[in-house]
C-alpha cells in the first residue's frame, strides 16, 4: 500500500575497487536521502553479490533478490565511474542480471558518473541513459557527473566541492519530488479507486 508508505529507492554501486569514489558520491546522495524518514534506501553493491554473466548457473540467489528490490523500488539511482569512455561492466552485470522484458519499466532513475579526467563522467551517464531508456526505464534529467575526482573527494569521504556537493543535494531531492509529485499520487487514486 504506497498511500501513507515508505518511498523504496535502490541505489546501485558501480564500483567494486577498494575506496573507490563511486562509493562516495553515493554516501552524500543517500545521506541527503536518510533525512526524508519515509525513505528506504536499499543498496544494491555487486561487491557484495554473487551474480553470474547470462547463461552461467548460479545457485546463489543474489539475482532473484536484485530483482526483487529493482521490481519493487519506487526510484532507483546509479553510480557510475567512467571506465575507459563508458560505465562500468559491474553496471552491466547488473543489469543483464534482471529479467527481460526489464523491470526497470517507467521507473524513475537518476544517474551520478564520477571520472578522474576533466572532461567527467558524460560518456559513462549517455551510454546507461540510452541503454536504460531502452530497458523502458525513465531517466532523471539534471545527472551528476563529477570530473576530477580524485580532488573532489578526500580519502574520508568529504567533498570538498560546494558545486558538486550541491548537484548530488539537488539530484536526491529531485528524484524524492518527482516520485512524490508525479507516481505516489497517481498509485495513490489507483488505489482508493479499487477499494
Ligand atoms: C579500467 C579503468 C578505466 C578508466 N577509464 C577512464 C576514462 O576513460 N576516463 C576517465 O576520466 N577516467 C578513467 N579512469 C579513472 C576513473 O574514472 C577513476 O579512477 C575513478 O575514480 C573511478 O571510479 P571508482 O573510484 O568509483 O572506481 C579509469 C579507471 C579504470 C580503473
Amino acid at each position: 500500500m504506497k498511500v501513507n508508505g515508505m518511498i523504496r529507492i535502490v541505489t546501485i554501486l558501480g564500483s567494486v575497487r577498494q575506496n573507490n569514489n563511486s562509493a562516495k558520491a553515493l554516501a552524500i546522495v543517500n545521506a541527503e536521502l536518510n533525512k526524508n524518514p519515509n525513505v528506504k534506501i536499499i543498496g544494491i553493491n555487486p561487491a557484495e553479490l554473487n551474480l553470474s554473466l547470462p547463461g552461467i548457473k548460479n545457485n546463489s540467489g543474489d539475482a532473484k533478490w536484485v530483482n526483487e528490490q529493482i521490481k519493487a523500488a519506487d526510484g532507483v539511482i546509479i553510480v557510475s565511474p567512467e571506465y575507459h569512455g563508458s560505465y562500468s561492466s559491474v553496471i552491466k552485470l547488473v543489469l543483464d542480471n534482471l529479467n527481460f522484458p526489464a523491470l526497470m519499466k517507467e521507473k524513475p532513475v537518476a544517474l551520478v558518473g564520477v571520472a578522474s579526467g576533466q572532461i567527467g563522467a558524460v560518456k559513462s551517464i549517455e551510454h546507461l541513459r540510452s541503454v536504460l531508456s531502452h530497458m523502458g526505464a525513465m531517466v532523471m534529467p539534471g545527472p551528476v557527473s563529477i570530473a576530477n575526482v580524485d580532488k573532489v573527494f578526500n580519502e574520508n569521504g568529504d567533498c570538498l566541492n560546494d558545486l558538486v556537493l550541491k548537484r548530488l543535494v539537488n539530484l536526491s531531492e529531485n528524484l524524492l519530488r518527482f516520485i512524490k509529485r508525479s507516481l505516489l499520487p497517481s498509485i495513490s487514486f489507483e488505489q482508493l479507486s479499487r477499494n
